[in-house]
């Protein structure tokens, strides 16, 4: 059977991991989550005093770059592949509100996408790979047999965002979460570098009425038919 290389792009919140990770399950392909790389880099400025509430040090981050260590480990437990940032699984740390609140700006930087887009693209070089972004079907494959586009109503992708971090963090508020969708929204879509925009071959999924397993029966169809 002939292996393909499966873009899943589109705003936050819409359920794209969920979607790419059971992709990958059932076609034994590699799952890999490029959001999580950006979230691990925005980690890294973070802890280095590189960015805050008041400033953003972008030379400074441009400077360390070559010493960020990010790869992938495969935990057979959970059935994906897990960031790390050296030698730390930095995994369940990159999700919170906090880094959600900076990593647009770290993904701004071009030098910061150019660091990981080529680490993206050698990832996925044997094909077989389903991989979630912003601009994985425009930049980083754009000859991509299947790119999916993923929407859904900012309330929607709000409330699902909401119902994942009051888990973690009992003090976190709506508003606070729907500003955050909002605001990533915007400035992903607006940068000069790779803005996130529906490649013109993608098909686009509205997914705010759809269930899980509609959207997994739908896309599995679409791949099995290029496959
Ligand atoms: O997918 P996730 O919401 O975890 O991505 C976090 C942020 O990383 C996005 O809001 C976007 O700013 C950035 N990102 C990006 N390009 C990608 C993946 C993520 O700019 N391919």
């Amino acid at each position: 059977m002939k292996k393909i290389t499966i873009a899943i792009d589109g705003f936050s919140s819409t359920g794209k991991s969920t979607l790419a990770k059971s992709l990958a399950k059932s076609l034994s392909y590699v799952y890999i989550d490029t959001g999580a790389m950006y979230r691990a880099v925005t980690l890294f400025a973070m802890r280095k005093g590189l960015i805050d509430k008041n400033h953003f040090n972008k030379e400074g981050l441009v400077e360390s770059l070559p010493t960020i260590e990010l790869h992938f480990e495969y935990n057979p437990e959970k059935g994906f592949a897990e960031v790390f940032l050296g030698q730390e699984n930095v995994e369940g740390v990159i999700r919170s509100l906090e880094v959600s609140q900076y990593v647009s700006q770290i993904a701004e930087v071009p030098e910061v996408r150019r660091k990981l887009v080529e680490q993206q693209q050698s990832f996925g070089k044997s094909k077989g790979v389903v991989m979630d972004g912003r601009d994985i079907g425009t930049v980083v494959f754009p000859d991509a047999e299947l790119k999916v586009f993923m929407t859904a109503s900012p309330e929607i992708r709000a409330q699902r965002r909401y119902d994942e971090l009051i888990v973690k963090d009992p003090n976190i508020s709506y508003e606070a979460v729907f500003k955050n969708v909002v605001d990533r929204d915007q400035i992903d879509t607006t940068r000069a570098d790779s803005p996130l925009v529906k490649a013109d071959d993608a098909i686009e999924v509205d997914n705010s009425h759809l269930t899980i397993e509609e959207q997994f029966n739908l896309i599995l169809d679409l791949a099995q038919e290029r496959i």
